[in-house]
């Protein structure tokens, strides 16, 4: 079954109080409207079409880079059934089959979207919907039935009667239809209710009088199809996105000492056996290996962290570490810095933009900036590269097996030789060469080191 998906994104969204169009705001670190869009990639929609409207330009710049979807903008928010149509032109000659979901509604789980369209495929019905049964209505269309249980159509809350307000079987807004079907009929939705919109919902009774076959899979939890209209609707979905990718990580071997405390947002991938403690925030795209130990009180983001790692109370954004990379406590790995294998930073470290070599030690407040130290080199407590002359960045190349003496300050650009030592205290305003001994303010060879 040739599969299209369009994605309703162009309402309003008032009740956010923001700027930002509703479906950017972002829930575990991704937009809200990636959810939806992922969604139809995973279920493996040919062509995916997001209907914008309120901040189109946003909403556009956020998703620009997205594969196979397509935006069109639905300039006047005339209803559901308008804002379909809207994909008219791009799918209709396109697709068998054509999904319909919201872009506010996050908590829908991709397997629950395949179970509808496995179903349609299945019983070729001309549409197939979601319904849930709840107590609370939350302002939801009701779903009517005949005495034999047949769909008969959808009311909305605002056009129901007290009698059809009593019904608990809510309308979640989730469709598949029969594509040729859906292109015919659309175009002949009559304006409704108060504000003369084109309800996609009359579709259901239009096929019903048709005695076209319409299914409906029930669920039981309306936490998957809330949608987020407020700001407490965006904490609640948070949390409840959360705990997913929590069970999703516990469940793929990683040891969260305290999933109520740990916040790990939906891009992030960690490996098996590493064991994350309390207080950790990991952001962005950031990948974590193996038998890591990371925590208590860290944030990383946007890095890539090998294998048998310890990060100790610490911040590290845009950061690589190779494997066996001990950070912290209360270190910050700035952009831009590379470790190598066995790195070793210690408490009130900041290392920002620089490559430090195998085994090179920073073990105690140092500031390392635009630099690069080679293999195994130690840096003395206090070590500070002067890298900013007060106009532009400047760098520090320091060799393999340099040993730099405790508060030594090297004002850059400025180069150590290997094997090079710095007595304590040293100010290194120029190259020292390899093999040598530098001490001072500022620093003189005075002989080879020993
Ligand atoms: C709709 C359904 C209702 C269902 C409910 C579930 C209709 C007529 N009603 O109601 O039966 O219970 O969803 O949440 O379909 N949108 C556009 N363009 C428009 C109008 C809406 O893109 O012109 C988008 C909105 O951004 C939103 C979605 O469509 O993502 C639903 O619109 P909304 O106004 O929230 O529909 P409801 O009235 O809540
Ligand atoms: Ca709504």
């Amino acid at each position: 079954m040739k599969l299209g998906a369009v994605v309703l994104a162009a309402g309003q969204g008032t009740r956010m109080k923001s700027e930002l169009p509703k479906v950017l705001h972002p829930i575990a670190g991704k937009a809200m409207v990636h959810y939806a869009l992922d969604a139809a990639r995973a279920l493996g929609a040919e062509q995916t079409v997001l209907v914008i409207g309120h901040g189109a330009d946003q909403v556009r710049a956020a998703i620009s880079n997205l594969q196979s979807l397509i935006v069109v903008e639905q300039r006047e928010q005339r209803g559901t059934g308008h804002a379909v149509l809207q994909a008219r032109d791009i799918l209709r000659d396109e697709v068998e089959a054509v999904v319909v979901t919201y872009g506010d509604m996050p908590l829908l789980q991709t397997a629950t979207l395949q179970e509808l369209t496995d179903l349609h495929a299945y019983t070729r019905a001309t549409i197939t919907m979601l319904t849930v049964r709840s107590d609370d209505s939350m302002a939801f269309g009701r779903i009517l039935r005949d005495a034999n249980g047949r769909v008969l159509g959808i009311v909305e809350e605002s056009d129901a009667t007290p009698e059809q307000l009593e019904i608990r079987e809510l309308n979640c807004g989730v469709y598949c239809f029969d594509a040729k079907w859906l292109w015919d009929h659309l175009p002949r939705l009559k304006p409704q209710g108060r504000k003369k919109e084109f309800y996609l919902t009359d579709l259901v009774a239009m096929a019903a009088a048709e005695n076209c076959k319409i299914e409906a899979i029930v669920l039981d939890d309306v936490a998957e199809v809330v949608g987020i209209n407020t700001r407490v609707h965006l904490a609640q979905a948070e949390r409840i996105m959360r705990e997913r990718i929590n069970d999703r990580l516990m469940e793929a071997g990683v040891t969260l000492i305290d999933p109520a405390t740990t916040y790990i947002e939906a891009d992030v991938e960690i490996g098996m056996d590493t064991v994350i403690e309390p207080g950790c925030h990991v952001k962005g795209p950031t990948r974590i290996g193996a038998k890591c130990r990371i925590g208590p009180n860290a944030m990383i983001h946007d890095s890539q962290i090998d294998d048998d790692c310890e990060i100790i109370a610490s911040v590290v954004r845009e950061a690589t570490l190779a494997d066996h990379v001990h950070v912290g406590p209360f270190a910050d790995v700035r952009p831009g810095s590379s470790l190598a294998r066995n790195v070793y930073i210690g408490n009130h470290a900041e290392i920002k933009n620089s490559r430090l070599g195998e085994g090179v030690h920073v073990g105690h407040f140092s500031y390392i900036g635009d630099s690069e130290i080679g293999a195994r080199t130690n840096i003395g407590a206090g070590t500070i590269t002067c890298n900013f002359d007060g106009k532009q960045k400047h760098r520090t190349i320091i060799g393999e097996d340099v040993f730099v003496g405790s508060d030594t300050l090297f004002r850059a650009p400025v180069t150590i030789g290997a094997r090079a030592r710095t007595g304590a205290g040293s100010v290194v305003t120029k190259d020292i060469p390899p093999d040598s001994l530098a001490v001072g303010m500022p620093a003189r060879v005075i002989k080879k080191a020993g």
